[in-house]
C-alpha cells in the first residue's frame, strides 16, 4: 500500500573481522568476532526501507550461490517485492571483506560478483517499473551505467531520483542534472565538489555546486554532528541523536531507506530528516548492517522520548 518505491542497487555477503588494528602491507593479524551478514548498500537500504514501512521493490543481482539463495529469501520476509532480483548462474554473490579496528573504524574490499550484471540491459525489463514509480533510490555499487539510464527514464517521468553517491566517485553533470536528491557523506562531498567540509559554510558552499548541477535537496551528512540540509540553496543543520556507538555499518544504509520512506509518507523534509537520524541511530547499536535495522516502532518509540 502506499506511494511505490523502487531500489536499484548492490548485495554482498559481509565477511566482518574485528581486529585491534589494520595490519600492515606483509603482515598478519589475529582477529576476532568473525561474522558473516548480509550486506551491499542497496539491499541495506531496500531492508531498512522494506522493515520501515515503504511499498518496495528491489532491482539487483545474486549469485547462484547458497547465500544468494537466502538473502533472497530474507529479502522477502523484509516485504521486499523480489521479481526483479536476478539470480545469475555460474556467478558468485557480491562480497564484501570488512575490518573493524578498536575505534570502530573500518576498512572494506568489495567483490562485484553478480552485481555487476545489473546492466542496461537487464534494466530494460524494469524501465516500466521504474516510470511507474512514486520514487527511486540508488547508490554506487552497481554499474554507473545502468544508474545514469534509470535516472534518465524516471526523471524524464517524473519519478523522484533519491542518489546515495558511496561509495565516492566522481560523477558525469548529466546524470547530476537527472537527480531530484542527494545524501553524500563529508568524504563523497568533498569528491563531488572538490569542497572540503569543515565549517558550516563549507557544507553550504558544496551544497550550491550540485544546486548548481540541477539538484533541488543537498543533504551531506556529518556523522554525530547530524546533517546539512540544504532544499534550493536554502541550508541549515539538522542535529542527530546523541547513541553509544557499538558498530556503524550500515548506519548511512539505514538513514536513506528511512529517509526516502518517510518523504514517501508525505513528510516534511526536516521531519523525515528527524526519522532518518532516529533510524540511523539506534542501527548504530547493534552489529552489522541488516541485522541492525530497527523496526519502525522502535523508531517511532525513540522520536517521542522526551529527551530528544
Ligand atoms: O554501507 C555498508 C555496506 O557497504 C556493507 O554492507 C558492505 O556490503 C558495503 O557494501
Ligand atoms: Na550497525
Amino acid at each position: 500500500s502506499g506511494k511505490k518505491l523502487i531500489v536499484l542497487g548492490s548485495v554482498n555477503v559481509d565477511h566482518i573481522l574485528n581486529v585491534n588494528e589494520f595490519p600492515k602491507p606483509g603482515e598478519t593479524l589475529a582477529g576476532k568476532n568473525y561474522q558473516i551478514s548480509f550486506g551491499g548498500k542497496g539491499a541495506n537500504q531496500a531492508v531498512a526501507a522494506g522493515r520501515l514501512g515503504a511499498n518496495i521493490q528491489f532491482i539487483a543481482a545474486v549469485g547462484d550461490d547458497e547465500l544468494g539463495k537466502k538473502i533472497h529469501q530474507q529479502l522477502k520476509r523484509d516485504n521486499i517485492d523480489t521479481r526483479s532480483v536476478a539470480t545469475i548462474k555460474n556467478e558468485n554473490t557480491g562480497v564484501a571483506l570488512i575490518l573493524v579496528n578498536a575505534q570502530g573504524e573500518n576498512q572494506i574490499a568489495i567483490y562485484a560478483g553478480a552485481n555487476a550484471m545489473v546492466t542496461p540491459d537487464y534494466l530494460r525489463e524494469f524501465e516500466n517499473d521504474i516510470i511507474q514509480a512514486d520514487a527511486i533510490l540508488m547508490q554506487l555499487e552497481t554499474p554507473l551505467a545502468t544508474i545514469e539510464q534509470s535516472a534518465k527514464i524516471a526523471k524524464q517521468y517524473n519519478t523522484q531520483v533519491i542518489l546515495n553517491p558511496a561509495p565516492a566517485q566522481q560523477l558525469s553533470d548529466d546524470l547530476l542534472n537527472n537527480i531530484d536528491i542527494i545524501t553524500p557523506n563529508e568524504t563523497e562531498a568533498e569528491h563531488l565538489t572538490g569542497i572540503k567540509i569543515v565549517t558550516e559554510q563549507d557544507a553550504q558552499t558544496a551544497s550550491d555546486i550540485l544546486h548548481n548541477k540541477g539538484i533541488k535537496i543537498v543533504i551531506i551528512t556529518l556523522g554525530s554532528k547530524g546533517a546539512w540540509v540544504s532544499d534550493s540553496g536554502k541550508g541549515e543543520l539538522i542535529r542527530g541523536f546523541k547513541v553509544k556507538a557499538i558498530d556503524t555499518i550500515g548506519a548511512g544504509d539505514t538513514f536513506n531507506g528511512m529517509l526516502v520512506t518517510a518523504l514517501l509518507e508525505g513528510k516534511s523534509l526536516s521531519q523525515a530528516i528527524k526519522y532518518a537520524h532516529a533510524a540511523g541511530a539506534l542501527s548504530v547499536t547493534k552489529i552489522g548492517a541488516q541485522t541492525s535495522v530497527p523496526t519502525r516502532t522502535e523508531v517511532d518509540n525513540f522520536i517521542k522520548l522526551p529527551n530528544q
